[in-house]
């Protein structure tokens, strides 16, 4: 909802949200809070949608903030999306600083540490990770 409120006029927040039980109240809170015609919120697995964006979709920001298990195969579904300029964020990129161990202790940790070392194998593209709360991984195309 931070992101459709800060869009303009013709601007459009697109998600994604695997649980039945909690598209539903993200719907209910869009509409209560009048952006539901700002939000789509696409009902399934990301990693299935993302594939079926591609070459139907282009997005100036991609956040990304769920299952962070499969986050490289997210950041790679991402990649062909992202307009040029545009911006890939990922969320919890330290995961509580289990991804700056050398051998995550959990999977989530695994998973955003896989993240952070495909983004160092990204050629071309300029890459950030920010220290606040959990960390944001920022990539951009150079
Ligand atoms: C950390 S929350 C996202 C919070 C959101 N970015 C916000 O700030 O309001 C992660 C969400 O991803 C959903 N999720 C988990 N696995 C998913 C998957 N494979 N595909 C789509 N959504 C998933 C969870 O149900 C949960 O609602």
């Amino acid at each position: 909802m931070a992101f459709a409120q800060s869009l303009p006029e013709n601007g459009k927040v697109i998600t994604i949200e695997k649980f039945k039980n909690f598209a539903d109240i993200a719907r209910r809170n869009f509409k209560r809070n009048k952006l539901d015609e700002k939000i789509d919120l696409l009902e399934g697995d990301a990693f299935e949608i993302l594939g079926k964006l591609k070459g139907r979709e282009q997005f100036d920001f991609i956040f990304i903030d769920g299952n962070k298990e499969k986050y490289r195969h997210y950041m790679e579904v991402s990649i062909p999306l992202l307009s040029p300029g545009g911006i890939i964020a990922v969320d919890d990129c330290f995961f509580h600083g289990d991804a700056l161990n050398v051998s995550p202790i959990t999977e989530k940790g695994k998973g955003s540490k896989e993240a952070l070392n495909f983004s160092a194998t990204l050629s071309g593209w300029i890459r950030i990770a920010l220290p606040i709360s959990n960390g944001i991984l920022l990539l951009t195309r150079e």
